[in-house]
């Protein structure tokens, strides 16, 4: 049963909200270890489906700094609000030069406000970063973007989501997927959303054959239940690896529809797959009858 969605105050390409439902039709009612995320990006799977102990980790730095810093509360709402608000009429009265500036100083000292500021404020909504690690999204050239109900929504979801992180136990690392796969033992539940294998590439999410089975061969060693979300084919490819890599694992698939911009035309289609442990089997075989998978494979 899914909660009332928290949506994460970052964004980025990949966000996996809309496919939740999807997702948590695999994860047991209970677990009696922990949820253990690899790559957890926005954070918005172990937000909504996570219960229990949490361990979240992504290579990117920044993410790992802002959840710290909220958990810490040297992020609150609070300072939020002061902060975009200020910032936001900087930009309006620059006509939106203000926001390069933001860009040049969060790549010299990596501001989790800042980090905020930008992935709101960014084209598109995406994160990417240049080979030197620095973050290169252009502005999404609307110079009033942070306007008070923008500002008030992005305040809300950083209350949801500090609530949430200091009413549990969550702990943000930063840190390569081997290291947290490997410290999982059994009763854990590890989540794994890695870059698409053969899709885009920045300096966070560079992901080829090689580290497709590294995580293979975590995973096949690993005592820990596991969910891997990855794509299937779209109208045109097919993710070739998911037979040969991962062919010895059960899988379930589901048509999915993204939106590249705010255009209809823009919507691109791609079956996603989940591939998971046998031992997580069972809870499928209720989905497939009631049809909310397209297949159990
Ligand atoms: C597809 S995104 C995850 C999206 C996330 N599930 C969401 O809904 O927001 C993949 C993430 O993996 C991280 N990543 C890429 N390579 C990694 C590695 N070798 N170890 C750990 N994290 C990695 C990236 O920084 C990125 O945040």
């Amino acid at each position: 049963m899914l909660r009332r969605t928290v949506v994460p105050p970052i964004k980025s390409q990949g966000i996996k909200t809309k496919l939740l439902p999807f997702i948590s039709q695999l994860v047991p009612a209970s677990l009696s270890g922990r949820w253990v995320e690899p790559f957890m990006g926005t954070g918005v799977v172990g937000f909504n489906l996570a219960h229990g102990p949490v361990v979240m980790s992504d290579a990117n730095p920044h993410i790992i700094r802002f959840y710290n810093a909220i958990k810490s509360g040297q992020v609150t709402p609070l300072c939020v609000r002061e902060f975009l608000e200020v910032e936001g009429e900087r930009l309006r009265a620059s006509e939106g030069a203000y926001y390069y500036e933001v860009r040049d100083r969060f790549n010299a000292d990596g501001s989790s406000l800042d980090f905020l500021f930008l992935t709101r404020a960014c084209f598109n909504g995406v994160m990417r970063f240049n080979q030197k690690g620095g973050f290169n999204v252009p502005f999404c050239k609307k110079p009033g973007r942070f306007s008070q109900a923008y500002v008030t929504k992005i305040v809300n979801q950083v209350e949801a989501v500090s609530q949430l992180i200091c009413g549990g136990h969550f702990d943000f690392r930063a840190a390569n997927f081997q290291e947290i796969i490997e410290d999982a033992r059994s009763g854990d539940l590890i989540y794994c959303d890695p870059p698409y294998i053969a899709r885009y590439s920045d300096y966070f999410n560079s992901w080829d054959e090689k580290d497709e089975r590294a995580l293979a061969d975590a995973l096949s060693s690993t005592s820990a239940s596991f969910i891997l979300s990855t794509w299937s084919h779209n109208d045109y490819r097919q993710n070739d690896y998911i037979d040969s890599v991962w062919g010895e694992f059960p899988r379930i698939t589901r048509e999915h529809f993204y939106h590249v911009g705010a255009r209809e035309s823009n919507r691109r289609g791609i079956t996603e797959a989940l591939v998971f442990s046998p031992d997580l089997e069972p809870r499928v075989a209720e989905s497939v009858s009631r049809g909310c998978v397209d297949a159990l494979v």
